[in-house]
């Protein structure tokens, strides 16, 4: 079933989840499903209608009424539509950043977002990313890990990915910013980011994503895929 054989990857902003997540679906063949799109997707709906993100009610009839899906592209990665919209770019907003840890916090506006997941996971063996894919969405897989790394490093990271699209941001501001959605993200009151019990820790701070990508499938016993790794990296 491909919700036991699913992989979940969870850990903070920046830890590196969506780049290794990728690599690690391609060598094994699976699909990629980052979670925090379909968060995003509902920021930025909030946005749109200017509706307060600490109005749980008001976010939450925002849940119920859009269509929020997640569609693999060829390369590996993933579109994300809004009301029939194709919204990829748009969820990667600062403003975006700031918005979606507030409305993630309520529990039915999670239970949509758990469903939607999980209907995923059980159609197509699938690495998902996320905060509560080993604690909730995929609860009964047995393949979970949880990457870690200094807030620093993840300000550098997130830095860069910026720097790629031509933006300059502040390395402060960053660091700033990651601290704070750690903070919402990991004292909520439904399912907080914390490492699955069954998790694989890993702390991604000096790890190339090759290397995060070795531990990973060492842990899964697939090390034979790693022959795919380095012919695709
Ligand atoms: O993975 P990301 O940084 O794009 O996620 C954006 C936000 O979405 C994250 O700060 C919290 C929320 N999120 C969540 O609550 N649960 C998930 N499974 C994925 C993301």
């Amino acid at each position: 079933m491909s919700l036991e054989k699913s992989i979940a990857i969870d850990g903070p902003a920046g830890a590196g989840k969506s780049t290794v997540a990728r690599m690690l679906a391609s060598v094994l063949g699976y699909r990629y499903v980052s979670t925090g799109d379909l968060y995003r997707a509902l920021a930025l709906e909030v946005i749109r209608r200017g509706l307060d993100p600490y109005d749980e009610a008001a976010v939450l009839e925002v849940a119920k009424s859009v269509s929020i899906r997640v569609e693999p592209t060829v390369d590996g990665a993933q579109r994300t539509i809004l009301n029939k919209e194709d919204v990829t770019e748009e969820i990667r907003t600062a403003e975006v950043d700031a918005v979606v840890s507030p409305v993630s916090v309520y529990a039915e506006v999670r239970k949509h977002m758990v469903e939607a997941q999980r209907a995923i996971a059980s159609d197509v063996d699938a690495v998902m990313d996320g905060r509560d894919i080993g604690t909730v969405v995929l609860a009964e897989s047995s393949h979970k890990f949880y990457l870690t790394a200094s807030p620093e490093e993840r300000a550098r990271r997130r830095q860069r990915d910026y720097a790629r699209k031509g933006r300059h941001v502040e390395l402060a501001d960053l660091v700033d910013e990651i601290t704070r959605r750690d903070r919402v993200d990991s004292t909520r009151q439904v399912s907080p980011l914390r490492p699955a019990p069954d998790a694989v820790v890993i702390d991604c701070t000096t790890l190339s994503p090759e290397e995060v990508v070795k531990t990973m499938l060492a842990a899964l016993g697939r090390i034979d895929a790693c022959f795919t790794l380095s012919r695709n990296s």
